[in-house]
């Protein structure tokens, strides 16, 4: 596992950035995973200054996001859906038909998954997958306990999640229960991973990560079983290593 750490927040999502740019140089069809959540915001911030600037095209990629909370339409603002259009694919030239994200209103979520583990394989498989990190340790919305054979799947979030998740919507009662995620076995398909942590309140995970064995407990500690797996994070996450 490669760890660079980053002055702060801004550097983290240039650093960020500037490898997704290099990877789509390299392969302009290229297969990325996306993750949303406060962490990734900078990047795509980014990633669209890079674009406007005339330096990366988007018009070949592919992109499969993590997950989706169930039961949330498309247009309600707080669904994945919504965030991924108004935060990053409204400002950049990629071609809708190359959007992925799993269906946060479906009468049948096990037949969506299996078709979207499907479409992530007949794509060729992600080449780059970014990840965020939970304080519980969930990547994706597998948290702790799930399975490191998971593929895509309905899932409950757990009480620190909808703890957590609670500050983007008005009342906490709001926060759905479940979601569709990836699994765990999905994300470490993948060829390259990044994930990315930010701030003092990652830092007592980002350690136990780093140091502690890869137990069910701390879903990211899988990433360790992984060959290709880059963690950027900045100085105020790594506080606990450094
Ligand atoms: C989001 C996702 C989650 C987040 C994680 C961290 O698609 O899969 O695992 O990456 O909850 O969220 P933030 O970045 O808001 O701290």
């Amino acid at each position: 596992m490669k760890i660079i750490i980053k002055k702060d927040y801004q550097e983290l999502s240039k650093s960020a950035a500037i490898l997704v740019k290099e990877r789509i140089k390299k392969k302009p069809d290229l297969v990325l995973g996306l993750a949303t959540g406060s962490t990734p915001l900078g990047l795509y911030q980014e990633l669209i200054r890079l674009y406007e600037k005339g330096e990366i095209d988007f018009s070949q990629i592919t992109t499969f996001n993590l997950d989706e909370y169930l039961g949330l339409e498309a247009s309600s603002p707080n669904s994945y859906h919504f965030y991924m259009f108004h935060n990053f694919f409204n400002y950049i030239n990629i071609k809708k038909e190359n959007i992925f994200i799993p269906k946060g209103i479906t009468e049948k979520p096990k037949e969506d998954c299996l078709r979207y583990e499907e479409k992530i394989k007949e794509k060729g498989g992600i080449d780059l997958q970014i990840l965020g990190i939970g304080s519980n340790g969930h990547i994706g919305f597998n948290e702790p306990g799930s399975s490191f054979r998971s593929l895509i799947r309905v899932v409950s979030l757990n009480k620190k999640t909808i703890r957590d998740n609670a500050r983007f919507f008005k009342n906490k009662k709001d926060v759905p229960k479940k979601a569709i995620s990836m699994g765990i076995r999905t994300i470490l398909s993948a060829k390259e991973i990044v994930l990315l942590a930010s701030g003092e309140k990652k830092s007592e995970i980002i350690e136990k990560v780093i140091n502690k064995k890869v137990t069910k407990k701390v879903p990211a500690s899988c990433l360790k079983k992984h060959k290709n797996v880059t963690l950027i994070i900045d100085q105020k996450a790594a506080s606990k290593i450094i």
